[in-house]
């Protein structure tokens, strides 16, 4: 997974290139490249590491020209390297191109053009296109690319210029996303919106089969089947601020406190007071449809798959259907039971990781309908599912997933509420009271993130351990998943999320006192048990930070530290009692100095399996 840029227009290409991948490098950040088309021949400058290291290349060296592209990788085939960073070009020089997906068939290719007198220079699957296109180009650079990529296998968002083909730019898309925008004079290509927003609102989402043609005279689009049309569009409303940091000193910092906000976004307009219908009108499903659901598959990846989860619980919980949470990377392979009365809920903060997109188009097949849960309009799963709800928690740069989840949690709730209504699971009081309590989680949540101090202090307890425990029953079982994820990912601390009950079956091994256990003991139905789980650890000398509500000094007697978060119905539970473990994992990062939004080894959008 990478992300892609090019301009076309005025300014030189290299500085509105080098500021695009600055806002992509949540995509991949392994190496970063540019190729400026200059009045001689294409100017190509890469380097291995971070976009730094390229600027620092540019600056030395700077590239003149106003038309260019540009790349920043997370590598799938072929090491990190200098050699196999984007752009890559033909034999001869005169093409470049950079590229997002994997080219499934490129080893075949790759023989075939070898055999026919092409040298490869780089270990990617990417470097054929360079070479198809070179074969195929006869003067027209979209005719070439079109010939090219009807041998082509695999995913791929693409952009492409050549020394031969002076003042024209294209791109073309197949399971990757990919973007145009428009300027007043000028056109820009991206993998994601933010990468645009300082230049331009108005975009065109292409879609799989695309291939256009820019100039700075417009764009010229072709659909899958080869035919023109105009291309569609749209104007982004997102605050560019929303893609900047907004005066934290780390994305996941911004986006963390921002999840009061983005919940408002979320539920806004969707829980009216006296109307129970209004999100079933937005999910387009009749009270008749949504009682003749049999059983809900919830798919996801990651956090995503953890917010299933949450929703298996509070789908069986408050409508009394039977539903499961499924890994979507384990789903895609499986003989599921899916029947036609199968509702299958997808998943994605990205609405672009491989694995759901695959796993929903196997469900698709298998007759079930799909709704899908993301935050990116316009995305592959968005315009894929049979139906979309959007977060509308704004854009999610840091690679882990805080508002995101909260706000997939909160559409779960009014998706359970719903079914709960229309299946005569809740009584119109009950359904009314959690309705109101649905309403109080934006400010709850502002509450729980006041704790940051509290946050902080416990911390400190994570320096020198040698791994952590994360433990939950029922409904926050997934919390307890989610609050190891998290501190793995930022904090490269090994952290085990279990169901307390299962600790006695093994993993209590591992308590010792350099092994903190994060327990989350808010009330409920297995509050008791939670607080004996607790016991058992303590009395193996394991300390214990406890994540407990207001008011309950029981807690105290129980662990060695308390992180408070406010009381609500034992099911909307797991969206505050996760909040002191994101800034938990957060405050362990930076303690320990590490690149808090872009951990090792990880890029935010997994679009390749
Ligand atoms: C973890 C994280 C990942 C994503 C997963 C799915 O913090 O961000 O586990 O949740 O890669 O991504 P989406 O939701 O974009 O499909």
């Amino acid at each position: 997974m990478c992300g892609i840029v090019g301009y076309i227009g005025p300014d030189q290409a290299a500085d509105v290139l080098l500021a695009g991948l600055r806002r992509l490098a949540y995509r991949g950040y392994d190496s970063a490249g540019i190729t400026v088309v200059g009045d001689e021949a294409l100017r190509t400058v890469k380097r291995a590491g971070k976009l730094d290291r390229l600027e620092a290349a540019v600056r030395e060296t700077p590239l003149v020209g106003t038309i260019g592209i540009g790349h920043t990788r997370w590598a799938t085939h072929g090491a990190p390297t200098e050699t196999n960073a984007h752009p890559h070009s033909d034999c001869t020089g005169r093409i470049s191109i950079v590229h997002n997906g994997i080219i499934e068939n490129y080893q075949a290719l790759k023989a075939e053009l070898e055999a026919q007198g092409h040298v490869f220079t780089s270990d990617t699957d990417t470097e054929v296109l360079a070479h198809l296109i070179e074969r195929e180009f006869k003067g027209d650079l979209a005719e070439a690319v079109r010939n090219a990529l009807r041998l082509v296998e695999g995913s791929y968002a693409m952009a492409v210029v050549s020394q031969d083909a002076p003042g024209v730019l294209v791109v073309a898309r197949q399971h990757s996303p990919l973007i145009i925008g428009h300027g007043p004079d000028a056109y820009y290509v991206a993998s994601d919106v933010p990468a645009l927003l300082h230049r331009t609102r108005r975009v065109t989402y292409l879609n799989d089969g695309d291939i256009a043609r820019l100039t700075r005279d417009g764009v010229s689009l072709w659909g899958k089947d080869g035919s023109p049309r105009a291309p569609q569009i749209v104007t982004i409303t997102w605050d560019v601020s929303a893609a900047e940091k907004g005066g934290y000193r780390h994305f996941m910092a911004k986006e963390m406190h921002e999840q009061p906000s983005a919940l408002v976004d979320t539920l806004r307009g969707r829980l009216p007071a006296s109307d129970q219908a209004a999100i079933l009108s937005e999910l387009e499903m009749t009270r008749e449809e949504l009682q003749k659901v049999g059983q809900v598959i919830l798919i996801g990846c990651g956090t995503a798959y953890h917010a299933c989860l949450v929703g298996e619980f509070a789908l069986e919980e408050l409508a009394g259907v039977p539903a499961r949470a499924a890994m979507a990377s384990e789903l895609r392979y499986r003989d599921a039971l899916i029947t036609r009365d199968t509702l299958a809920v997808v998943i994605s903060q990205s609405g672009e990781t491989a694995d759901t997109l695959a796993a929903m188009n196997r469900v698709k097949e298998m007759g079930a309908r799909v709704l899908a849960i993301t935050n990116v309009v316009g995305s592959s799963v968005d315009r894929a599912a049979d139906k979309a709800i959007h977060t509308n928690a704004g854009p999610e740069i840091a690679v882990a997933s805080t508002k995101a989840y909260t706000t997939q949690l909160s559409m779960l709730f009014m998706l359970a509420l719903a079914f709960g209504e229309a299946r005569g699971h809740l009584v119109p009081e009950r359904a009314r009271e959690l309705r109101a309590a649905m309403r109080n989680l934006p400010e709850q949540a502002a509450q729980a993130l006041a704790q940051e101090d509290v946050v902080n202090a416990c911390a400190s307890r994570f320096r020198g351990a040698h791994g952590a425990l994360f433990l939950g029953r029922g409904a926050n079982y997934p919390t307890a998943l989610e609050g190891a994820l998290k501190l793995k990912e930022v904090s490269y601390i090994h952290a085990q999320g279990y169901a307390a009950g299962e600790m006695k079956h093994g993993p209590i091994a591992l308590v010792t006192p350099e092994c903190p256990t994060v327990a989350v003991a808010v009330p409920g139905r297995v509050y008791d048990k939670m607080l004996s789980n607790m016991q058992e650890v303590r009395a193996r000398g394991g300390p214990i930070i406890a994540v407990g509500v207001e008011g309950d000094h029981d807690l105290e007697s129980y662990a060695d530290a308390v992180i408070r978060v406010p009381r609500t119905e034992e099911v909307f539970s797991p969206l505050l009692a996760v909040l002191p473990l994101q800034l938990l994992a957060y405050a362990c990062a930076v303690d320990r100095g590490l690149d808090v939004d872009q951990p090792r080894n990880l890029a935010k959008s997994v679009t390749v399996e």
